[in-house]
């Protein structure tokens, strides 16, 4: 029980990623939120469903006060909520470059400018943002994404010491993901999966629960001393 008591809020927390940490976090003793557009794919005892659009500041106040209210207090933020629009840049649309922005960057920014502040306040807590592979290294076709996933590690340097301030033992974390088979993955050609399958060292695609495991550490006390870092989830991709 790595996070009895705890509170967490899971954004995109429906399916994929989100649903995996949400599920094992839960079973570790968190009460979780799972705040998604679209309605869960599973149940969990403690896994609780809200109805949020990352791009809508209104709607993350409302997550906000509504937790609050209920718990008094959040310890973890995992910010996960992530789309892709891919193209080479010369096709990518003003939409494309738009929606990815807002989803993937400033819907990351509406949710922590009101949770980093309140765990400022309580002393304590432990943010973890998603990041990419792609955000570390760039990728042909994801110019819209790779500045993204690029400006959320830059986030994570800068609320590390932000939010650390006044002796909070606020934790800011990043963790980028190589490639994870979950429905982002879907519009990926599979001789392009099996390409990067060979890239990494273990050979293969990881899998949703490797992340997981990753964002339970870094999540609990066993981080306890790691701020302000990016953890590769990536089966040895770069190296
Ligand atoms: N799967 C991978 O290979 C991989 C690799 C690197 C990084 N990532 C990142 O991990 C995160 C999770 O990805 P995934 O693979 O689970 O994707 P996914 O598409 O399976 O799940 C994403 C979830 O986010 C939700 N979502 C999308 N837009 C939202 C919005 N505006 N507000 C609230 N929720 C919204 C979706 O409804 C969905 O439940 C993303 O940030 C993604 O960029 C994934």
């Amino acid at each position: 029980m790595k996070l009895k008591g705890k509170i967490a809020i899971i954004t995109g927390g429906a399916r994929g990623l989100g649903a995996e940490m949400a599920k094992l976090f839960a079973l570790e003793g968190a009460t979780v939120i799972a705040a998604d557009m679209n309605d869960l794919t599973y149940e969990q005892d403690n896994v609780f469903y809200y109805q949020l659009n990352v791009t809508d500041v209104d709607n993350c106040q409302q997550l906000f006060n509504d937790v609050i209210e209920k718990y008094g207090k959040i310890d973890i933020l995992v910010n996960n909520a992530g789309i892709t629009r891919d193209a080479l840049t010369r096709k990518m649309t003003d939409d494309m470059w738009d929606l990815v922005i807002d989803v993937n960057l400033k819907g990351v920014f509406n949710l922590t400018r009101l949770v980093g502040p309140k765990m400022m306040e309580q002393g304590q807590g432990s943010i973890i943002n998603i990041s990419s592979i792609v955000g570390e290294y760039g990728n042909i076709g994801q110019a819209n994404y790779s500045a993204t996933k690029a400006g959320v590690i830059g986030l994570t340097k800068t609320w590390a010491k932000e939010f650390a301030r006044k002796g909070a033992k606020v934790r800011v974390n990043a963790i980028a993901p190589g490639y994870i088979m979950t429905d982002i993955l879907k519009t990926v050609p599979q001789d392009l999966l099996d390409k990067f399958a060979k890239q990494t060292m273990l050979g293969r695609i990881g899998e949703p629960v490797e992340v997981a495991n990753a964002a339970l550490f870094l999540a609990g006390d066993d981080a306890s001393y790691i701020t302000g870092h990016v953890l590769d989830v990536n089966g040895g991709m770069r190296l």
